[in-house]
């Protein structure tokens, strides 16, 4: 029998925190429960959505936008960190009130939030709503962990040497997220991830955008302490029969992708011919790691596609033009829609910073991976790509400049496109794309957690 105490269409308000790499696995989830009859109105900031380029897949979410305290110009605007969040920690519990208030009394109402991990207090507003309160982890479980462990005061930081963490291969310093190294650097971003764990006893719900056989252990481990369950990957094409025809892009970009130019130039290129090098949305390279990852990819001879942000562009070394197709067998495009390349056949390896949502889709769509981690979780999800599902490669920095070196960089490349380590990583990264493949599909991991939390929308008892 129907429970007549739950609304047949919940509606849920879904908060991001605004960056590319938390709306990308933010709207996919919610196009997921809008899949299954959710309704659901996506939340950004101001500052962010003037900056957004929408697409049509979008137009069944509602969009709307709270205060962050710098409604032009963001993380940007507010001169550090740290008057960042003070700021965004002050005001946006009252945007989100009032956005809430505004939809209880104009319809429909929302019965959940779904939070951003990274904004606590928006499981306080949901409270005081009497609403249900989910929080969504944007990051690997390994990380989730490691963070976790600092909240409670079990890991002791700085880590200085090898920390065992339940489920968890042993990781040492140079594996581990780079601000529980390095306290000094990034203090407000340590203390933001460790904060996501102070309230979180009080959540209704947990979702993490990790896959459960991925990282089974950890997840069990995170199961018995919380309502923790794995969504991902929020990969729009993993439950899709057709991946290469059916890709779609996310749907909300910071930056406006050259789409036709790239598809125009790959479907060009021999079958696995192409490196695609790309370093996220915030990243932000050394001028020195730059110019040896140019020297690499023209000594290597492969073709390449290479996303250089706007603000990173003035980096190139000469011969290296953006937009059009240098001397070296590159294009290099501003931005472009990862998932169309990544699943393109040209595509023959990913050079990444090993973001959790670059990582997640290069393993959903099964194409081999040269690490390069930047800084925060990447380091961690490096270590994973590489030593655990053994499906990517990391060259190593030079000890006295702190670079990878563009001899290293060509070294690898070719291991990866015609050696025999190159062979068997493939091989694993196909085994891996079919089973975050089949997580996501109908009946897997992921989709039964997100049956479950749908079916119990309305009743706020687990
Ligand atoms: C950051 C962190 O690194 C990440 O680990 C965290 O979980 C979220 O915030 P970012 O550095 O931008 O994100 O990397 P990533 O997580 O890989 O997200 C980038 C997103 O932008 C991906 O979904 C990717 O598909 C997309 N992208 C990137 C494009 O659509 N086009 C591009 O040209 C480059």
């Amino acid at each position: 029998m129907e429970d007549s105490s739950k609304p047949r269409n919940p509606h849920c308000l879904v908060l991001s925190y605004p960056s590319q790499g938390h709306i990308n696995p933010m709207l996919q989830f919610s196009k997921r429960l809008l899949h299954k009859g959710v309704k659901v109105t996506l939340v950004t900031t101001k500052s962010i959505s003037k900056t957004l380029h929408g697409s049509s897949s979008c137009t069944s979410i509602a969009l709307e936008a709270i205060s962050d305290g710098f409604d032009d110009g963001g993380i940007g605007a507010a001169g550090s960190p740290e008057a960042y969040f003070e700021r965004f920690y002050k005001v946006g519990p009252e945007s989100l009130s009032e956005l809430v208030e505004r939809l209880i009394s104009g319809g429909p109402p929302p019965i959940c939030i779904i939070y951003d991990a990274l904004l606590p207090w928006a499981l306080d507003v949901a409270q005081k709503f009497g609403l249900v309160g989910a929080a969504f982890f944007t990051m690997s479980c390994a990380v989730n962990s490691v963070f976790y462990h600092c909240q409670k005061g079990l890991l002791e930081v700085p880590v200085r040497k090898q920390v065992l963490l339940p489920g968890m291969p042993p990781l040492e310093p140079q594996d581990m997220p780079s601000y529980v190294c390095d306290l000094e650097s990034y203090p407000t971003f340590f203390r933001v991830l460790v904060n996501q764990f102070s309230n979180l006893d009080r959540a209704d719900w947990v979702l993490c955008s990790g896959v459960y056989e991925l990282e089974q252990e950890t997840a069990d481990w995170f199961m018995k302490l919380l309502p923790f369950r794995t969504i991902g990957p929020t990969v729009p094409s993993t439950y899709l029969d057709n991946r290469i025809e059916q890709v779609n892009e996310y749907g909300l970009s910071i930056l406006k992708p050259d789409h036709d130019t790239t598809m125009k130039w790959l479907s060009t290129k021999p079958k696995g011919s192409v490196v695609y090098v790309s370093f996220g949305s915030v990243a932000e390279l050394r001028i020195d790691q730059m110019q040896e990852i140019a020297m690499g990819l023209k000594r290597s001879n492969c073709y390449f596609l290479w996303v250089v942000r706007p603000s990173e562009a003035e980096k190139l070394p000469q011969g290296f033009a953006k937009g059009t197709e240098t001397s070296q067998k590159g294009l290099i495009v501003t931005w472009c829609r990862q998932l169309e390349v990544l699943s393109h056949e040209g595509v023959g390896l990913f050079m990444t910073h090993c973001g959790w949502n670059s990582t997640m889709e290069a393993l959903s769509l099964g194409v081999v991976m040269l690490v390069i981690p930047q800084w925060t979780d990447q380091i961690t999800n490096a270590k994973y790509i590489m030593d655990v599902w053994r499906m990517g490669l990391r060259p190593l920095a030079d000890k006295e400049r702190g670079v990878v070196r563009s001899e290293e960089i060509v070294h690898w490349i070719r291991e990866v496109m015609e050696g025999e380590r190159g062979k068997e990583m493939r091989e694993n990264a196909g085994k891996w794309k079919r089973i975050a493949g089949e997580a996501a599909g109908e009946g897997g991991s992921s989709d039964r957690n997100i049956d479950e939390f749908v079916a119990k929308l309305g009743g706020k008892t687990l």
